[in-house]
Formats: C-alpha cells, structure tokens, sequence
C-alpha cells in the first residue's frame, strides 16, 4: 500500500475525510500526538487500526469528538466531566466516562469496557475532520505499538507507511505529550495518565484529583511499565553523563547536552520536543546508552518524566497485560 501524504488545505482535507467516510484509517495531527484515525462506528475501520500498529486488541481506544455536545451522543457525563470539559475542550484531557447505551460504538473501541476515553482536540484540522466527516474517530497516537508516539507527518510515515492509507500533514504537533487522561469515582477525579493539562491546572479549579498512576491498579491498560520505547537504552535523572553516553539534557545546565529539550528549562517547551528528541537520539545512539537531565516533577514535567520512565523501562515489561491486570491487579514485572 502506498501512503498518501496530505496536504493542510481544503484537497487534502477533504480527502482524508472521504477516506474515514469510506471506513479507512487515516492518521490526523492532533495537539498532543498525531493520531491513526478511523470511523468509532464500524468495526472493520477499528481493526485496521489495530492491525496497522499491531497493538494488542485489549488495549482501548480514545475517541475523539468535536466538542462536549457530541461526547453526550456516546457517553454520560457527570457535573465533575462537565466542568472539566467546559475548562479544558477542545484539549490535551481525555475524559473515561461510562459508555452510553445505544452509541452505537464498536467493541473494539471500548475492549468491552462499560467505560469510554473521550476527548475533543484542539487542533484546527482535527476539528476540521471531526466536523466534515460527522464521525466520532477513534484514535490511538499514530505509531507501531510500543515504539514512540509521532510529533510530526514524518515520524507517521516512518513508522507506518506501506501500513496505511494516508496522512494529513499539520507539521509538528505543538503540545507534543499525549493528553492527560482522568477518570470518576463518584464526586471524585481520578488521573489515570499525566499529559498535556498539568494537575496543577485542574486542582486550580478547586477539584481534588487522586494520582491513580502510582498505585496498585492498572486501570488504563496504556500504563503498561514499558509503553514508549526507543531502541536505546536510557539513563533518567543524569547531571553528568559518562564519556560513552548520548547526552539529552534539559536547562542552562546542560550545556555539553548533544540535545537539550530546553536550554532556558521551559518544561512546556521540552514536552513538545520530548518525542522528537528520543527518535533523534535513537537514531544517532548506535548502541550507545542515552543519558537525560533531571526533570523536575511539577506541571508537564509530570507527564515527561512519565514517558520517560517508561521508555527506560525493562523491556520485558513491554509484553501485553494479561486478562486481569486490565481489570485491576497489579502488572507483572
Ligand atoms: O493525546 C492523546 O491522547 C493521543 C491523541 C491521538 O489523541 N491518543 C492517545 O491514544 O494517546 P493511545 O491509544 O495511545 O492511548 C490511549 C490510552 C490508553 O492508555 C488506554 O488504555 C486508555 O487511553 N483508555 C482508553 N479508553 C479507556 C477506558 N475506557 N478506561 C481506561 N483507559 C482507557
Ligand atoms: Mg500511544
């Protein structure tokens, strides 16, 4: 299969939008990630998705949707998602709700969950798509499974062309982590992954969120140790590298940095770059060791150093979840 790659103007939109019509998946630049669209409704289009990342078919995916009006179609939110929604859509948040009767989503989507991530992005031409096509999309970050979400057209084409039909070229995706997934214990927000909105910013609203990512449960199966690997082993929390190690720095520090994710310790500014910076240094380590700077552990620092822990994690974490680690034992090691 050759993969198109589509221009941001009304041609390449409009094709993309024939192509999700027609039940084909097609990876669209979102905020965060890019993503590997298809129509949430039918199934066939859901496992070409699975399919084209070869991602384990237990995983669940996030559905995006244009605005909170169309998330009431497919989910049933609380006062607690509503104000959420209100403060952050469209937005890095994925909103897991429970599952509406009569969505008429695909199994697929949900991995036969009672519950939904939601989300409505920000970025024009994923809204562009949403609103054109009258789809709910479901999407997962548009990368093979288990290898480092894409930040750019070019990071899709080098892991999936020949995998899929087209892209939509939106250039780099300017938030560059994925969004921030919570979910509801009755009047109670729960984080189930660190993203794009920082907690800091949803507890400024006056709302309480519990950090479910460091507990016991696994209730995102995304949240599998080792998820975001690069080829490359990796080095956390390093303020001097040996001589035989690749160095990603971040700050006024890390002046020797082979790459710094931010040289004026801009954390909005290193989660952008975080991504693109890994397939960078993969591609030059050659089997050397990367080492990172420390990141500091508040607002999107949360969600770098989550990604980075999991791209250093053993690789033998990497294997798919077994049945009841989905449904909330501890993984194992
Ligand atoms: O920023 C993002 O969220 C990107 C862009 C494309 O929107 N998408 C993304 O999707 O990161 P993906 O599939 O790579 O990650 C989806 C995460 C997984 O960890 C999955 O387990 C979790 O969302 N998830 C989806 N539905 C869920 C549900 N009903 N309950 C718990 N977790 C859910
Ligand atoms: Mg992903």
């Amino acid at each position: 299969m050759f993969t198109e790659r589509l221009n941001a103007d009304d041609g390449g939109i409009a094709r993309a939008v024939a192509l999700l019509r027609d039940g084909q998946p097609v990876a669209i630049p979102t905020e965060t990630v890019y993503g590997l669209a298809a129509d949430a409704r039918n199934d066939q289009a859901v496992a070409a998705i699975y399919a084209a990342k070869d991602r384990p078919s237990f995983n669940p995916l996030i559905v995006h949707v244009p605005d909170f009006d169309a998330a009431q179609d497919i989910a049933l939110p609380n006062d607690l998602a509503a104000t959420l929604a209100q403060a952050f859509w469209p937005g890095p948040l994925t909103l897991v709700l429970p599952l509406r009767d009569g969505a008429g989503l695909s199994g697929l989507v949900t991995a036969g969950l009672p519950t939904v991530g939601l989300r409505a992005p920000a970025h024009p031409l994923a809204q562009r798509v949403l609103r054109d096509s009258g789809l709910a999309l479901a999407a997962p970050s548009a990368n093979p499974s288990g290898k480092i979400s894409p930040t750019s057209a070019d990071h899709v084409l080098a892991g999936l062309s020949g995998r899929i039909p087209a892209v939509l070229d939106g250039g780099m995706a300017a938030c560059g982590v994925e969004s921030t997934i919570v979910g509801f214990e009755g009047d109670q927000v729960v984080l189930l992954r660190p993203g794009g909105v920082a907690v800091e910013d949803i507890a400024a609203l006056g709302i309480a969120v519990r950090d479910r990512t460091k507990g016991e449960t696994i209730t995102a199966p995304g949240q599998l140790a080792s998820h975001y690997a690069p080829d490359a082993q990796l080095r956390l929390g390093v303020e001097q590298p040996t001589a035989d190690e690749l160095w990603l720095g971040f700050g006024p520090q890390a002046v020797d940095a082979d790459l710094n994710l931010s040289a004026k310790g801009d954390l909005a500014e290193a989660a952008a770059r975080l991504f693109a910076a890994l397939h960078q240094m993969d591609a030059r380590a050659q089997g050397r060791r990367i080492a990172v700077s420390p990141i500091p552990e508040t607002g999107l620092g949360l969600a770098i150093n989550d990604r980075l822990r999991r791209a250093a994690a053993p690789r033998d974490q990497a294997r798919p979840p077994s049945a009841d680690s989905i449904t909330g034992s501890k993984p194992s090691a």
